[in-house]
Parts: C-alpha cells; sequence; structure tokens
C-alpha cells in the first residue's frame, strides 16, 4: 500500500470530501485539485518557502553563499526550502528529505537538481557534440539513461537541455547547445524532453527537466558570458524562442530563466518572456527557476537597489523559484505584506512547483527517488554500449584527401601523438556530472583495444596542453612555452607509415565562463603539428574539443581530419571505430566552423544584406582579408563513400493551406562503402513583410544505402513550415514565392521554386 505522508488526515479528508480516491497517484489524476488543497493550507510563510532553493555544496557550480549548512538545515526543517541543488548519492538526498518530512508542519516534499548535462556517470558526448550525430532516437535514449542514473542516485530534476541557438565560437557555453539553428535545436529539445521524463514524470526511472536559459543567454555580445544580449523582437521570436516553445509543448516540467540582460530587461526581470509568452501565450503551467543568483545579479546590473527590490522585480515578472539567491527568503513575505508582490503572484508561482512535485510522485513517496535498489540494478556495462554507439555516430569527418581514411592494411606503423591523445580526462567534457575524472577511453587506448595487433602504435604526448588544476570554478592554465617533448614526437612520427594527431582543447576550455577571444589550436599545438608535418605529412589531425575551431591552416595542409569533439566514456574506442573504418562516418556539423575568428559570430542562416556580393569592388557586405563564409558549413560532414543527388522534382508549383506539396530526389551510394547521408531540406522565403534569412533548415532525414544503391527520398513541404513571426507580430505565413533546397550540407544544395497561394 502506498503511504501518503503530506498532510495526514486533513488532506486525505479533503480528497476523500471531494469524492476522490485517495489511493490514486497523484501523477495521474486530479493535481490541480491536489495542488488547491495543500495551497489552501499553507502560510505565507510556507509558500514562500516553496520558492526557494539551496544548493547543497557537493558541488559548487556558481558562488559560494554566505549561508552555512547549520541555518540552512534549521531552514529545511522548518519548511523554508522547496527545492535544492548539488544534493548527490541516494543518502544524502534522503538525509535532506528527511530534514523535512519529519520537522516542517507541512512535510511538502523537496525536489532535488543537478546539471546532468550529456550524462551522470556514464558521460556522453557534449551536447553540441551529440547533436552532430542528428540521431533523435540516440539523444532521447542518452537522456533516458542519464535520467535512470540520475534517478538511482537521488536526483529527479536537471538543469537540461540547454536549448540556447548559439553562432558565436567564443562562447564557452556552445558546447553545451544544439548549435546555431532553431529547427535543429527544437528537435533535439523534444527528444530530450522526452528521454529525461519519460510519458509519466512519476516513473522513477525518469526525472524533471528543464528548459534553459530563457532567453537569450547564447546571444551575448562579443561572445562574452553573461554579457548583454542585442536582439530585436524578430530574433527573439523567430531564433531564439522556437526551441522553447517545442519544449514547452514537449512538457517539459521547469524553465530556467537566464544570466543575460536583453536590450535593457535582465531575462530575471522579463515580464514579457515569462509572463506574457511563456505562461499565458504558451499555456505552460509548470514553473520557472531564476538561474544560481540571477535575482540579486539584478544589483550588479543596475536594475535593482537591493536584494529586495530584486525580489519584488524577479517574482513579479514571472520568476518563480530562486536559485541559491537568497532573495526570496528574506523579502518576499514583506513584499507581499507590503502590497509590493500581489498574493495572486505567489499562489501562482506556488502552485506551479507544487504541480511539478505532484507530477514528479513526491507526494506519493518523498523517497521515490532514493531506491538503492534502482541504482544496484544498473547495468553500466549497458550505458556504455550506448556511450560508444552515440559517440562514434558524433564524429564528423571533415577532410580525407587520397582516401587516407579508413586506414588501411598496408599500414603498419603508427605513430599517436598530441597532448590530448592519451587523454582521459578531456573526453569527459565540462559540466561532467558525476562522471569520474580521467575516465574515459583515451584515443590511444582506443586504438590498442581495436587494432589488429601487427600494427605497431607508438606513443608521444609531444607537448602539454592544460596545466595545472583543472576544475569547474578555476581558470585553466594553457602551455604557451614548453616545447621540450616534441623531438620525441618528432622522432616517432618520422618513423612511422601514419602520424594520429590527437589535438584541441582541454575539457576546462569550454563550458560557463570559458569565453574566447582566440579559438584556433590553443598553446604550442599547431606549432607541434607543423614540426610533424615537415617529417610525416601522411597526418590524421583528430580534433577533440567543445566549441567549433579555427582550423584553417590544419584544413590547407592536413590530409585528413577528423572532428571527435569530447565524445564522453567510450571516446578512445568511438573514434578507432571510425578510424579502422568499423563506422563510416555520419556526422554533420551542427555549427560553423570559421575561416578566422573575426567572422564570429557566423552562421548560415543569415540575412542577406542589400550587397550580398560584388566581384570587382570592396563595396559589399564582407571582409577586405577574408573570405566571409565558413571553412566548414553547417551541415557539413564527409563519409568514406560517396553521395550522389539526383534533380529535384517537386509535386506541384503551388501549396495552400491544408494541401502539401512533395519534393523529392534520388539519393546514390556511388562509392564502395555502405553508408548513411543526413539529407537536409532548407527553405527561403523570396519577399516577406520583414527579411528572412537567405535559408533555413525545415528537415531532414538519415539516409542509409549500400554500395550502388539508390532510393528516392521525399519531403512534404506544408504552409505550416513556412510560418514566421511577421510584421503582423504573429506566428503566420505569408504568400508568395520560395526556394526549396537539399543537399548534404547547408553549402552545396540544389534548389526549385514553389508559391504559397492562400
Ligand atoms: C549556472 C548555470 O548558468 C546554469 O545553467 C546551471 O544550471 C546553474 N548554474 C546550476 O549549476
Amino acid at each position: 500500500m502506498k503511504k501518503r505522508y503530506l498532510l495526514g488526515v486533513f488532506l486525505l479528508s479533503c480528497f476523500i470530501a471531494k469524492g476522490q480516491d485517495s489511493t490514486i497517484k497523484s501523477s495521474v489524476k486530479n493535481v490541480e485539485a491536489k495542488v488547491d488543497s495543500v495551497l489552501a493550507l499553507m502560510t505565507l510563510e510556507e509558500k514562500v518557502g516553496q520558492l526557494v532553493q539551496y544548493n547543497g555544496s557537493w558541488d559548487l557550480t556558481g558562488p559560494a553563499s554566505e549561508m552555512n549548512n547549520k541555518q540552512k538545515e534549521e531552514n529545511l526543517k522548518a519548511g523554508k526550502v522547496g527545492a535544492m541543488l548539488n544534493v548527490l548519492s541516494v543518502e544524502a538526498t534522503k538525509e535532506a528529505q528527511k530534514l523535512v518530512m519529519e520537522n516542517s508542519r507541512l512535510k511538502i516534499p523537496l525536489m532535488f537538481g543537478y546539471d546532468v548535462i550529456h550524462g551522470y556517470t556514464t558521460i556522453f558526448p557534449v551536447p553540441l557534440a551529440e547533436t552532430a550525430s542528428w540521431d533523435l532516437e540516440a539523444m532521447e535514449k542518452t537522456a533516458e539513461i542519464a535520467a535512470l542514473e540520475s534517478a538511482a542516485n537521488g536526483v529527479n530534476w536537471t538543469f537540461s537541455p540547454m536549448i540556447d541557438v548559439s553562432r558565436d565560437a567564443r562562447w564557452g557555453r556552445i558546447m553545451e547547445g544544439s548549435g546555431e539553428d532553431p529547427y535543429l535545436t527544437s528537435k533535439v529539445a523534444v527528444a530530450k524532453v522526452k528521454g529525461y521524463q519519460s510519458n509519466d514524470l512519476a516513473n522513477p526511472r525518469s526525472i524533471a527537466a528543464t528548459a534553459k536559459h530563457f532567453a537569450g543567454y547564447g546571444f551575448g555580445e562579443a561572445g562574452r558570458d553573461y554579457n548583454t544580449v542585442h536582439i530585436g523582437e524578430n530574433e527573439l521570436h523567430n531564433t531564439i524562442l522556437p526551441p522553447f516553445k517545442e519544449a514547452a509543448k514537449a512538457g517539459v516540467a521547469t524553465f530556467m530563466n537566464a544570466f543575460n540582460d536583453i536590450d535593457g530587461t535582465p531575462a530575471t526581470a522579463h515580464k514579457t518572456l515569462q509572463r506574457e509568452i511563456l505562461k499565458k501565450e504558451w499555456d505552460w503551467d509548470g514553473f520557472v527557476v531564476s538561474d544560481w543568483g540571477s535575482i540579486p545579479e539584478m544589483i550588479a546590473h543596475g536594475l535593482a537597489r537591493d536584494k529586495k527590490h530584486a525580489a519584488q522585480i524577479a517574482l513579479n515578472a514571472g520568476s518563480d523559484m530562486d536559485m541559491e539567491g537568497g532573495a526570496y527568503e528574506s523579502s518576499l513575505v514583506n513584499l507581499v505584506e507590503k502590497g509590493k508582490v500581489s498574493q495572486e503572484y505567489i499562489d501562482d508561482a506556488v502552485k506551479r512547483v507544487l504541480r511539478v512535485k505532484f507530477k514528479l510522485g513526491l507526494f506519493d513517496d518523498p523517497y521515490l527517488y532514493a531506491n538503492l535498489e534502482l541504482l544496484e540494478n544498473i547495468s553500466f556495462e549497458e550505458h556504455k554500449n550506448v556511450a560508444r554507439d552515440v559517440a562514434k555516430k558524433s564524429i564528423v569527418l571533415l577532410k580525407n584527401e587520397n582516401d587516407l581514411l579508413p586506414i588501411q592494411d598496408s599500414i603498419k606503423k603508427i605513430a599517436v601523438i598530441g597532448p590530448l591523445a592519451d587523454d582521459k580526462d578531456t573526453p569527459i567534457g565540462n559540466w561532467r556530472a558525476q562522471g569520474e575524472a580521467n575516465s574515459a577511453v583515451s584515443l590511444l587506448e582506443g586504438l590498442k583495444n581495436n587494432m589488429n595487433e601487427e600494427v605497431e602504435i607508438s606513443y608521444a604526448k609531444g607537448a602539454d596542453l592544460g596545466l595545472g588544476e583543472r576544475s569547474f570554478l578555476m581558470p585553466l592554465k594553457i602551455n604557451e612555452t614548453d616545447t621540450s617533448g616534441f623531438q620525441e614526437a618528432i622522432n616517432k612520427a618520422s618513423e612511422a607509415d601514419l602520424v594520429i594527431m590527437a589535438l584541441g582543447e582541454d575539457a576546462f576550455q569550454t563550458g560557463e565562463g570559458r569565453s574566447q577571444v582566440d579559438v584556433g589550436l590553443a598553446g604550442v599545438q599547431q606549432e607541434l603539428l607543423k614540426e610533424i608535418r615537415k617529417v610525416n605529412k601522411n597526418i590524421v589531425l583528430v580534433l577533440i574539443n567543445g566549441r567549433p575551431l579555427e582550423i584553417t591552416y590544419a584544413s590547407e595542409n592536413i590530409p585528413a581530419i577528423v572532428e571527435a569533439w569530447q565524445l564522453g566514456s567510450e571516446s578512445g574506442n568511438a573514434i578507432a571505430d571510425v578510424l579502422l573504418g568499423d563506422y563510416n562516418p555520419s556526422g554533420k556539423l551542427p555549427v560553423s566552423f570559421p575561416r578566422a575568428i573575426g567572422q564570429e559570430p557566423l552562421y548560415y542562416n543569415q540575412k542577406s544584406t542589400g550587397r550580398p556580393s560584388n566581384p570587382t569592388h570592396v563595396t559589399y557586405s564582407g571582409y577586405t582579408d577574408e573570405k566571409k563564409d565558413a571553412l566548414y558549413p553547417f551541415g557539413f560532414g564527409l563519409s568514406y563513400t560517396s553521395f550522389e543527388y539526383g534533380d529535384l522534382t517537386i509535386s506541384e508549383e503551388e501549396l495552400t493551406p491544408g494541401s502539401p506539396i512533395e519534393v523529392s530526389f534520388s539519393l546514390s551510394n556511388t562509392g564502395e562503402k555502405e553508408g548513411k547521408e543526413i539529407v537536409q531540406l532548407y527553405i527561403k522565403d523570396i519577399v516577406a513583410s520583414t527579411t528572412r534569412p537567405i535559408k533555413e533548415l525545415k528537415g531532414f532525414e538519415a539516409v542509409s544505402l549500400a554500395p550502388g544503391e539508390t532510393k528516392t527520398v521525399t519531403f512534404e513541404i506544408n504552409e505550416e513550415m513556412l510560418q514566421f513571426y511577421t510584421a503582423n507580430e504573429k506566428w503566420e505565413s505569408e504568400a508568395g514565392e520560395f526556394e526549396v533546397m537539399v543537399g548534404g550540407n547547408s553549402r552545396d544544395l540544389q534548389k526549385v521554386k514553389f508559391s504559397l497561394k492562400k
């Protein structure tokens, strides 16, 4: 029989009085009635308590608060806290939950949040990498596993997915999102929400997800973290909001707001975003948690005079829960008493929090997520297999001159070189949750595990990359000078048939607060690459990194380049799968790679200027010292086989609402290996009431083909796909002409026209 912990007889009698079955799971039925009946019992102090979130200091992911643990404990007992973050393990969460359940008057269970960004114990590719797989099923699966591992450790709420569209390689958090495209990010958002939450939040194997950061955080000026964002209505609605809208539609339990100011209003103070758009227009019923301290940070923004003022602004703007900011707990009661914040707003915020707790099943069993048996039954081996599978699918082949890859049987001696070649830590990436330090399979290990034993593998690091302490909060020191390991690497390279070089970024070069003005190969890496090239030109460059890199030198001088990102626990095995040809690479870039850092922000779905090109004069929108397009564009990725696209045919040249048309083409595998191509569909609205991007992704499909095989691929185009935020300030389509484009990346496309008639 289910124990009902909350409120004992009183609440039970409320349900019975309403003729409800008190044994019905809270997650399934009558959540609203239950929320109301709890709310009716609460004092103002208890209501405010539900809007307070404390850090548990197991893992510090923001500036430490002034409150000591003893005080936190007292407040938990007094029912003054609604949720915690960074409390990890069954024992720890149970202990904290007990403080509430055994001491507070109303015994409203806590939620436990954590940044489970790309896995909990089993670490999957960083989100930008995983998006390169374009495999939504795989991405849902990894979220499902991350949820299971979290839930089994007491965590019932992840601050993920981060669905900030970002177009700036300088921004360290670009690794945490799905890149530059709102459509692709929306698809990933839905997959992740489904994976984390399943179709029943009260399933003890699933957890609540968070759509973050609402909104605009990926557009910080100059790529600087936390920086001011300058976006107009058009960009906000067409580029930034769509993934959030999709996450809301998919039933994401919570939203997190953002640190940034948007055109004069910090996101935390943004009433239009939080109250008008999210809660009213989108009719979303979850709660908004602030980002860590983003409420009191409005003092530094110059919007709030003090904490109390910040609390007033934030709550009135629709920020429901204060994450480790100390503003709500110190001021909200008084603000309500003084009439500065309405009781109605408080009630709405509390109801939102209670609703999620009911749906999570916490009122039925506050210890639902503290289940050691679940943990004991997890098959980490199985999770590793999934990690390897998604990791190999996330790898993008950028260059492969003379079919250097996959490694041929004639290669008998390989030199594996570079600071990241035997690094077991960097592939775990930043935001690694409980992924153990140094627990990834390194590239060197992966090769040794999977390579034919007759091949001789030598290794030399060549140089260090990150030096000294490497941790979430501390700056990373880069080796800029020490080249003492070069000679050994040069010697080994000169004796080898093939050199595999692993260069890129340390795990702690990307992530929160890790903005950079340079996105080239940091430290002495490029120098090492040049030195090795002097003695052996047969180089496969394996990039291990979290952000798009500027690799112009390598792309001009190195015959094969593999973008292997930070791929998580199974990194080295997955890279070996690709290098050895056990898996034919199929990943495509979710973000443009620049020719030079000065091009950033760089993205394929730009608007045209009035002067898009001029072959002779300088008076057009470009650069005088560099091309303006990407070195490797969005959607780009090669295969060990080749694909040929047949001519595009369109079922009708005119489309009307309710009667979609189809665009078809044949896709042939013209090479000698089986392969998978991610075909992409883009659309351009030629003339509209506001200017429109030169192309926008509107569909994609993974097509697997045997050598010599041809398939016909068909995409439907319907009126909904043509909608955007128009000059009428509405999401709608406009009659007129469009171009539909199809191809294997955002640059090399064939196109045909059609029109929409309304
Ligand atoms: C700040 C980050 O911006 C946010 O994404 C994260 O969830 C919180 N800290 C909690 O660690």
